[in-house]
């Protein structure tokens, strides 16, 4: 399965200029025969919102707004799957989401359930729950930037059977890259991250979005410039959970120990 990610520099508040990027570095991607592309946070937008405003005027329903339509369109025609952030609104309520779009079109949206710093002003908290989908061969949840931050995540996204964490991203702390390395090996699973680059309205981000295996091998790291990455990856390679002989990732967890300090998860 061929896989990647977008790493750009989205305009603040330049929706229609951003989603023409987007459309542009989408297509070098499946020019390069990608199965799946992960793109950044809130790409369609820009990050640094200033009031509810900005969110009024740059927002969109899903999946019935303009980005999710197109990109969905673009992922029918195509044949690809995409993972992209945007910014969504419901019922007076903003979220910073991220959609899947593939060959039928919609498949789902997923709302960050961990607000960083000032995006707690504008944002709603993530009502969804840790899904995991069926994308081409492998099986894919989804997570936003800060999420990383929280181990339950990746953990439980793992536990539900995923392969690949897609991971759209707006990273201005420098620890993210490193820190997700522990992550892939203790859960034996592929993440993605897609981070943007630049600096708006004083905020610097940190590019470096990458590609990690579940035995925490960097198969693809970028710098702090545009960059369509595109490689490939033997998803079977996180269904082996085995660590030795002796040991295995899932049967090895001490649920007696643990329970009932955490009740979630049973050994799949
Ligand atoms: C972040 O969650 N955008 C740092």
């Amino acid at each position: 399965m061929k896989v990647g990610y977008i790493q750009f520099n989205p305009v603040f508040g330049e929706k229609g200029r951003n989603v023409k990027t987007i459309l542009k570095l989408l297509d070098e991607g499946v020019q390069q025969g990608s199965d799946l592309i992960v793109l950044p946070e809130l790409c369609n937008t820009g990050y640094v919102f200033r009031s509810k405003k900005e969110l009024k005027s740059l927002s969109e329903d899903v999946p019935e707004g303009e980005t999710t339509e197109v990109l969905a369109t673009f992922a029918r025609e195509k044949r690809v799957y995409v993972v992209a952030g945007v910014c969504e609104r419901e019922k007076g309520k903003y979220y910073n989401s991220a959609i899947l779009v593939g060959p039928t079109g919609f498949m789902g949206v997923y709302r960050k359930a961990h607000l960083f710093n000032r995006e707690k002003i504008y944002f709603s908290m993530g009502d969804s729950q840790f899904i995991v989908y069926d994308v081409s061969k492998a099986k894919i949840g989804i997570m936003i930037c800060f999420d990383w931050f929280f181990p339950e995540v990746i953990r439980i996204l793992a536990l539900k059977g995923a392969h690949l964490i897609c991971h759209p991203a707006n990273l201005v702390l420098p620890y993210c890259q490193t820190a997700l390395l522990g992550a892939a090996i203790q859960n034996k699973i592929f993440i993605i991250t897609a981070n943007r680059i630049g600096v708006e309205r004083g905020v610097r981000f940190t590019g470096g979005s990458q590609i990690l295996n579940p035995n925490m091998k960097i198969l693809s790291k970028s710098g702090k410039s545009e960059e369509v990455k595109v490689i490939e990856i033997d998803i079977k390679q996180a269904e082996n959970k085995k660590i030795t002989e002796y040991n295995d990732l899932w049967s090895d967890r001490r649920l007696d120990l643990f329970h009932p300090l955490i009740t979630w998860g049973e050994n799949p």
